[in-house]
């Protein structure tokens, strides 16, 4: 098949992401992985396609029940709630998601139910040859509780080094492996009563059935599988990982798919008591969710008439999922055989993408990292800020993609207002001045192209394959090459002799008309990626919404655009100091170490964060004590300053590797990494092999550079402290260091 030939054919697709946990807030992740779909389906749509992009709430499991128990809720009650708080982060990021739905619905339960049927019953030859078989499993069963315990709810003493609370995988101590059933001493994580081994009959997909294997390694294998518009079904890294798994060395185990009463899910048929095991149902869930959009008239008003049934038993229907590299062994080989042997449709391709980390961070909620998407939109943070950092550096490889502060305030500013928003701002004022906003009439096509390289196709077909970074990097080029012309063309010049000199006036016009009609097919081009910035470009150029083909058209003779308004902002570091939590109020609430309630917030300017020492002050007159209590919660002890070095992006901090007599749990020294505020007073290589103190029992704090853990105590005075009569002294930065002898680790009290 030629390029063009797929261009022109008309495309039926159903897109799919990954369907969250409904147990937690969305993180950057969630919106990383909506944004990279949103922007590959909005790219189709602007290309004629028809696209209808479903998701939907992961409701159940045992987690998710135990949760609930926790905060007093029904299931149902507790994925509500989170249900209730999606629709913020999904228009706030402007993703056009045509229907959200759940697990927890009459839908799944239909389909998840018919497809184990079908598995359950499947005949060959003539022959039942069931895909589904029962076996008794033995497991650890709460009595107070009267549940089975997933293993992630026995702890116990660590078969190897007697360690107490241990998970039932592995010794956080001495890192042994183990199985639930090696712990010494196990107790139910949910009760503490001690668990019981009870048999009970499981229910197993019977993926090693040759059939299954020879199946799946038909349809992971590189080689065979192009969908139809001859691109690969799976990514080559996947396809390597695949033939690891079903390879000669690769066993495929049955699958476990049933789960004891009480369990949140959807019931056996016929068998009273069990329950699927969540990630039977959850992709199921797609299909869910894309017939209730069907049987709600949502397809029909997005121009899809046809029925649920009629839509995925044609055959230019594609399925195509979107999802991390956390989920791919259910997504290639659990979900393709069920759907195959159920005799439904199986996905056309999977696209798996890798993580998005926040300065090196992965996102944990325990250490405080990440960006909360919420917060970013509630600070009034542009969503389209976000969806053009991550479309520069998303690319269609299983490859993690870093956010720093500063790189994403560089290339928002600098590239996207300054190389494209500046188009539409500097030629609109020429224009509007000296023609009353009207497009120049001579040959704006011919001309435009002289100047704007042809980069469309190429751009478009960056898009189709998911390599974003390269359509933006183009993108942005092209735009480099129209401000180039333009500044060859010294308008601002030709604005001072327009009166009498026709030929300035016309090249004035000229110049401005060209920069705009380029303006106009950037938009275009962006528009999959800045959807918003888009339509306000169409506003501002006063054309109706563009489809990819109308970059062929023209802005027409004597066209008026409308008055430049701004089209988009700029990043302003404070935002993102609040963003990190970096300002003073929030500053002061991490540090819990207030010196009075003068309050050294108001001194701490915002990139002066507290690991620079609390603002000791001691002419300042505290009203009152603190107990000897108080005192001790505060964990201070001897740090060894091993290395120290600049921090980039920043003309406050310094990063500190400590070594504070701590030890990993395979006994290696371990160290931590402490931002402080010292850089001025301090040179990095004067700093190593020093002995200091620090709070060690500080919460961790996320700050734009990585997370610090700890802080360093300082001395440090103000001009604009008045607290001594010698000026001078009562300025300087002044780490403390113990008299020799102090050691790394040692108490300081
Ligand atoms: N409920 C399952 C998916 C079931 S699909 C039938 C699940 N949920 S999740 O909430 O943990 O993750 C949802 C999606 O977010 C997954 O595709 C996952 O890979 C993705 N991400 C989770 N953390 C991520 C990052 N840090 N970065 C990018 N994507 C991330 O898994
Ligand atoms: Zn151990």
């Amino acid at each position: 098949m030629t390029a063009d030939s797929t261009a022109l054919a008309h495309r039926r697709i159903f897109v799919t992401t990954a369907l969250p946990y409904a147990n937690g807030k969305f993180h950057l992740g969630h919106m990383m992985e909506y944004i990279q779909a949103d922007i590959w389906v909005r790219f189709q749509r602007m290309q004629g396609h028809e696209v209808h992009w479903v998701c939907a709430d992961d409701t159940h499991g045992a987690p998710i029940m135990i949760a609930a128990e926790k905060a007093g809720k029904s299931p149902q009650e507790f994925v509500a709630e989170i249900a209730a708080t999606r629709k913020e982060y999904l228009d706030g990021f402007h993703l056009s998601i045509d229907n959200w739905h759940s697990t927890d619905s009459p839908e799944n339960v239909e389909l998840a139910q018919d497809i184990y049927r079908k598995l359950r019953d499947f005949v060959r030859d003539g022959k039942p040859a069931s895909f589904i078989e029962r076996r008794s499993v033995e497991q650890f069963y709460d009595p107070v509780k009267g549940m089975f315990l997933p293993d992630r709810y026995i702890k116990g003493e660590c078969p190897k080094c007697g360690t107490k609370d241990q998970y039932g995988d592995s010794c956080e101590n001495c890192s042994a492996v183990y199985a639930p059933t090696d712990l010494k001493n196990p107790y139910s994580v949910l009760s503490g009563a001690t668990p019981e081994m009870r048999s009970s009959e499981h229910f197993f997909f019977r993926l090693s059935d040759p059939q299954c294997v020879e199946f799946l390694r038909e349809w992971t294998d590189g080689a065979n599988s192009f969908d139809r518009h001859g691109k690969k079904r799976l990514q080559s890294e996947i396809i390597a990982k695949t033939k690891e798994w079903l390879g000669e060395d690769g066993k495929l185990g049955d699958w476990d798919i049933s789960r004891d009463a009480p369990y949140f899910g959807i019931p056996i048929p016929d068998e009273p008591g069990k329950y699927f095991y969540v990630w039977l149902d959850a992709p199921v869930g797609y299909l869910a969710a894309l017939k209730n959009y069907f049987e709600t008239g949502k397809a029909k008003a997005n121009g899809e008439s046809r029925t649920f049934a009629e839509f995925m038993a044609a055959d230019d229907t594609e399925q195509i999922h979107f999802i991390g590299k956390d989920i791919v062994y259910f997504h290639v080989l659990f979900w393709p055989a069920m759907l195959k042997f159920a005799g439904y449709k199986t996905p056309d391709s999977v696209n798996v993408h890798g993580f998005v980390t926040v300065s090196g961070e992965k996102m944990s909620k325990s250490r405080g990292t990440g960006i909360d998407p919420l917060k970013y939109l509630q600070l009034g943070m542009n969503p389209e800020w976000m969806r053009y950092y991550l479309a520069a550096k998303l690319n269609p490889h299983v490859e993690d993609i870093d956010f720093t502060a500063e790189d994403f305030m560089a290339r928002v500013n600098s590239d996207l207002i300054g190389k494209f928003v500046n188009i539409a701002s500097r030629s609109a004022g020429f224009l509007h001045k000296h023609f009353d906003g009207r497009i120049w009439d001579g040959k704006l096509a011919k001309y435009t192209k002289s100047v704007m390289p042809d980069a469309s196709l190429e751009i478009a077909a960056f898009y189709d394959a998911r390599e974003f970074g390269k359509a933006i990097r183009r993108i942005m080029e092209v735009a480099d090459t129209v401000n180039w012309f333009y500044d060859a063309g010294k308008p601002w010049e030709l604005a001072k002799k327009i009166a009498g000199d026709e030929t300035a006036r016309d090249s004035l016009q000229c110049t401005c008309s060209a920069a705009l009609e380029s303006f106009r097919q950037l938009c275009i081009m962006l528009a999959p990626a800045l959807p918003e910035l888009s339509r306000l470009g169409f506003e501002f150029l006063g054309i109706p919404h563009q489809t990819w083909a109308d970059v062929a058209n023209t802005l027409t003779a004597g066209h008026v655009i409308k008055p430049y308004n701004h089209l988009m902002s700029r990043v302003e570091e404070k935002q993102l100091d609040e963003l990190f939590g970096l300002l003073p109020g929030e500053t002061q609430k991490a540090a819990a170490l207030k010196p009075s309630s003068k309050g050294a917030s108001s001194r701490n300017t915002a990139n002066k964060p507290v690991e620079s020492g609390p603002q000791a002050n001691t002419s300042e007159k505290s009203s009152e004590f603190i107990s000897i209590d108080d005192f001790t919660k505060i964990d201070l002890r001897i740090a060894k300053i091993v290395n120290a070095e600049h921090v980039e992006g920043s003309d406050k901090l310094l990063r500190l590797t400590l070594d504070v007599g701590e030890a990993d749990a395979s006994g290696q020294p371990k160290t931590r990494n402490v931002f402080s505020g010292i850089k001025s007073a301090y040179a990095p290589e004067n700093l190593i092999g020093q002995f200091t103190v620090v709070v060690a029992n500080l919460a961790p704090r996320k700050m734009k550079f990585g997370v610090s853990e700890g802080m360093v105590l300082a001395a440090s005075g103000k001009e604009d402290d008045n607290g001594t009569t010698d000026g001078n002294s009562a300025s300087g930065l002044y780490i403390l260091n113990p008299h020799a002898g102090a050691r790394a680790g040692m108490k300081v009290t």
